[in-house]
């Protein structure tokens, strides 16, 4: 059967934006993803994984744990606490620097980051250089030359030539942490508050980003400590009896995956930037002076990940960070292209010995490692790959998620996930719910749930249960029909193709089981 994709690229913003909303939409519908408490209305920026939302999550999170800790036996993982000592922080530099600059709407009484105010005006000025490109394209036909009319055209160099200058002011202002600097750009850009449209803004102030609660029963015993904004520290606190209790040798990682919390002025676009999100980070430490070519390495090996998953090339990107992090001396981020643009979804950092030694400063016990290869005992240096499991969530259903047209007129929404991802790998239907077949799908439902994730429906149509499964991304169904009880097969339909093939039962948990294996995306 033919089947055209509706919303290929490349697509106008409404277009995009309206693909977004339909991939809510169908987060919600499908039981992936509900927001927070909704009964009550539900809580800004909170969601609740459901039944398939919960396996996805799950099921990236052991394929993340298996491709960095099982296929590296250098590599172990942790899982520490999410309250740790409030001296944590101190040392680590959150409570000082863990900042992000905020400015105020005064008619509206909106709050903006003022970092990414500047950031979503400057990509504005870009899609205005992709509007002369298309100009011209109209213009010059066949014989349009993208390379030379970028190069050239006036219109396109003026543009470029006011966001370099921007830019440079930007990261300027950003370096010397001078928030009067910032307020300026905000204004010379003209930018406008979305709800109130005006340009009355207040000072930018910066503000922390750590949550703080109190622990302890009794006030004055009671004492401020925070909700962890990243899994790291609990892996740098614990580096040296992870170090000697795994017998490791540097160069070693420590992985691990878990909440982190962080007070986000602007929590937006749904998943993506949340309050409360899931990270899972590896810390991996190397003798000094080795930290750059192991940037190198991790950032390589983390792009050939996610392209594991499925996401082509030309939707994954480097993106040198503007500003450093308090803590490296090297960051890049790996991007994805969302609906609403290319976004990061990995930071890679070179963290050198900044977070060990403050540690050590601070607790006054020694965290240094003693390198039997040179003799000598030192601080490591630490490069780390910190992945979003939810941002990776979110890019896993938004490159899955298709509107297809087929040929008798009709439409279907289907995940196209990898399977090895899928909540449901294969499902199982009975053709109608008499003559023994039901019984016989069961048998068969029975067998394959040891070694397999399985869904048994005997419900409506086939072609209905067919479409359910099409949407919540199951790669592969099973159909048992009255030739089943004759000759001992099924027929089995692909997802994606849609096509059926007859196959004996005997062999069809080793077909499936080897279609839907988890090697195939690291192999
Ligand atoms: N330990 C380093 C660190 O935390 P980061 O770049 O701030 O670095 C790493 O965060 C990853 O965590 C990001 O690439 C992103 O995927 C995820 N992340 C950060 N803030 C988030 C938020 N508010 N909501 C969802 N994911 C977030």
């Amino acid at each position: 059967m033919r089947r055209v994709l509706l919303y290929s690229p490349p697509m106008s913003k409404e277009q995009s934006q309206q693909l977004f909303q339909e991939i809510i939409s169908h987060c919600k519908e499908y039981g992936f993803i509900f927001p927070s408490s909704e009964i009550y209305d539900g809580l800004s920026a909170v969601y609740d994984y459901g039944p398939y939302g919960a396996e996805l999550k799950k099921n990236i999170q052991d394929y993340w744990w298996r491709a960095m800790v099982q296929l590296h036996e250098n590599i172990v993982g942790i899982d520490a606490a999410i309250f740790m000592h409030p001296k944590t922080w101190k040392a680590s530099g959150h409570v000082d620097a863990f900042m992000d600059p905020l400015i105020d709407n005064k008619d509206s009484k909106k709050r903006y980051r003022a970092d990414v105010l500047i950031e979503d005006a400057l990509a504005k000025m870009e899609e205005k250089i992709e509007k002369e490109v298309e100009k011209g394209q109209k213009k010059f036909g066949d014989a349009f030359d993208r390379d030379k009319f970028l190069a050239t055209n006036p219109n396109v160099l003026r543009i470029k030539e006011k966001i370099n200058a921007y830019q440079e002011r930007f990261k300027k202002a950003l370096d010397e942490n001078n928030l009067a600097e910032l307020k300026q750009i905000i204004v010379d850009l003209e930018i406008a508050c979305e709800v109130s449209g005006s340009k009355n803004w207040t000072d930018v102030r910066q503000f922390n980003l750590m949550f703080s609660t109190e622990v302890g029963s009794v006030a004055d015993e009671a004492s401020t400590i925070y909700l962890r904004p990243e899994t790291a520290q609990g892996i740098f606190v614990n580096f040296l009896q992870v170090q000697r209790t795994a017998r490791q040798k540097i160069p070693f990682g420590i992985a691990q995956v878990g909440k982190a919390f962080r007070n986000e002025i602007v929590a937006r676009q749904f998943i993506f930037r949340t309050r409360e999100f899931e990270q899972m980070e590896m810390q991996f430490f190397v003798r000094p002076g080795t930290e750059m070519e192991w940037y190198e390495y991790w950032k390589q090996e983390r792009m050939k990940w996610h392209r594991s998953l499925g996401f082509s090339p030309e939707r994954l990107q480097y993106f040198d960070h503007i500003k450093l992090a308090h803590y490296a001396n090297a960051a890049v981020d790996i991007q994805y292209q969302f609906p609403f643009g290319f976004k990061e979804i990995e930071g890679i950092h070179s963290r050198t010995d900044y977070d060990l030694k403050n540690h050590q400063e601070l607790s006054g016990k020694k965290l240094q490692y003693f390198d039997p290869d040179t003799n000598e005992s030192y601080i490591p240096y630490v490069v780390e790959t910190s992945v979003g499991l939810n941002r990776t969530f979110l890019a896993v259903i938004c490159n899955a998620y298709r509107t297809e047209l087929l040929d008798d007129g009709s439409e279907r929404v289907v995940l196209s996930l990898p399977p090895f991802l899928a909540p449901v790998q294969i499902a199982v239907f009975p053709l109608v719910k008499k003559d023994g077949l039901p019984e016989k799908a069961k048998e068969i439902f029975s067998e394959l749930r040891w070694d397999l994730r399985v869904f048994y429906e005997e419900k409506d149509s086939i072609g209905k249960r067919y479409r359910r499964q099409d949407a919540i991304g199951t790669p592969y169904c099973i159909t048992i029909d009255h030739q089943t009880l004759t000759d001992n097969t099924v027929t089995l339909r692909d997802r994606d193709t849609m096509k059926q093939e007859r196959i004996s039962i005997d062999r069809l948990k080793t077909i499936v089981a080897d279609k839907v294996d988890w090697k195939k995306g690291l192999q």
